[in-house]
């Protein structure tokens, strides 16, 4: 489909506390909003991400992103960290709270520079049209071009598109045509490495290491991730409304913040080891941590009935990630989950069970816990606790 060009728009600032109360006092970011006048606003308002309101945004994140967003002129954003710790997700809430279209894309080994500029294809009528991709149609539109797993892409061919890198106009060698940057393009990457030699031993095999001249010309941040409090409370709060109301809160979130508090350890524990040498220890995700919550709290409310319960632990590990894992980590997650969930979880299925009997059709959330973590909209409120570390 072709789109004429994105041309009117006003500038305005977002407040700081628009992406959540814990920012409230800090400054707040530039955002526009673009003309109603053009058929490419229907495209851009499809490619603003939606909003949710449970994502947390990490305040030193916030901070330098703000920082990015209001001053760098052509410079792209590299943010590095783990597996999971939420760099995809807060560059696309960033753009949901600041109403910036975004198109995002993942790259992968082999991939040509080709790919992000267009394509020809066949047309009904024998010959061929251009259809612009990614970079392409950010440049034209004033979009901000995400690019995920930025090293998986072979370094030589950021080498050669430091055209995309540095903003500059892009030459389309299929069309012959010169491609202005619009002023309001944006780009960022996300990778699990900073590029560097050192990390590429790290657990991300197929990763290039990047060109320096390449890393040399970004912004950088760094995210690591959320805190155990943090973790907890965004797990709790995205337990669908109908089994949230059947658990007891506070036996619920002692069992979500022990998951939180194994990753968080499980994590630093991986980060410290160099592969080859000691493979003990798999770093949990967060996206596996919202698998074992599901299978934990749907067996914890009666949804899930198990042959054998005394393998719960077991089970849930495997399901939400262990069966993936070679025999050493298995073991060794299962073992950890267990001594420090069992107990837990079988006091939360024991409550669950008890408040379901005692009081059907009842409010079960414990008083003790209702002001800890409401279900209301706002992601802001909770006290987080500090992270553990203490175990592997
Ligand atoms: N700060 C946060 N607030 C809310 N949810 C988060 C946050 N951080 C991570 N998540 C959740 O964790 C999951 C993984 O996040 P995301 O995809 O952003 O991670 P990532 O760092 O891009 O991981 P990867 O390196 O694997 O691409 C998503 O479900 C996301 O919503
Ligand atoms: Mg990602």
């Amino acid at each position: 489909m072709s789109i004429e060009k994105t041309s009117v728009y006003t500038d305005f600032t977002v407040p700081a506390a628009q992406f959540g109360s814990h920012l409230s006092d800090l400054n707040g970011c530039r955002a526009y909003r673009m003309s109603n006048q053009c058929a490419v606003e229907a495209e851009a308002s499809r490619r603003i991400p939606r909003r949710d309101s449970t994502h947390r945004f990490n305040r030193q994140f916030f901070i330098s992103a703000s920082a990015w967003w209001n001053f760098a002129t052509n410079e792209p954003l590299y943010i590095s960290g783990p597996a999971g710790a939420g760099k995809t997700s807060s560059v696309l809430q960033w753009c949901a709270v600041v109403g910036q279209p975004v198109i995002s894309v993942t790259v992968r080994p082999g991939m040509e520079k080709d790919e992000l500029l267009g394509r020809w294809v066949a047309n009904d009528r024998g010959g061929m049209d251009w259809v612009d991709g990614p970079a392409t149609l950010c440049w034209r539109h004033g979009w901000l071009l995400l690019i995920n797993e930025f090293s998986a892409a072979p370094a030589e061919m950021w080498v050669s598109a430091n055209d995309i890198l540095e903003g500059a106009p892009l030459e389309i060698d299929s069309t012959g045509e010169r491609v202005e940057r619009h002023p309001l393009t944006r780009v960022v990457v996300t990778d699990n490495t900073r590029g560097h030699a050192s990390e590429h031993e790290a657990g991300y095999f197929g990763r290039s290491v990047m060109d320096l001249s390449v890393i040399d010309r970004f912004w950088h941040i760094r995210l690591e991730g959320l805190t155990v409090g943090e973790e907890a409370l965004l797990l709790w709060k995205r337990v669908p409304d109908d089994l949230r109301a059947r658990l007891p809160e506070k036996e619920a979130l002692s069992v979500l913040t022990a998951l939180a508090d194994i990753a968080a350890a499980s994590r630093k524990a991986a980060a410290q080891k160099t592969v080859g040498f000691d493979n003990r220890n798999h770093p949990l995700s967060h996206r596996a941590l919202e698998r074992m919550t599901t299978v934990l709290l749907r067996y914890a409310a009666g949804d899930i009935v198990l042959d054998r319960e005394s393998q719960l632990i077991e089970w849930v590990v495997e399901l939400g990630i262990a069966n993936a894992l070679d025999a050493v980590p298995r073991t060794a997650l299962v073992t950890l989950v267990g001594t420090r969930l069992g107990q837990l979880a079988e006091t939360l299925k024991r409550e669950s069970a008890r408040l379901q009997k005692s009081a059907p059709g009842a409010s079960p959330r414990s008083a003790s816990a209702s002001t800890s973590a409401s279900n209301d909209a706002s992601p802001e409120g909770a006290n987080p606790a500090p992270r553990s570390g203490t175990l592997f």
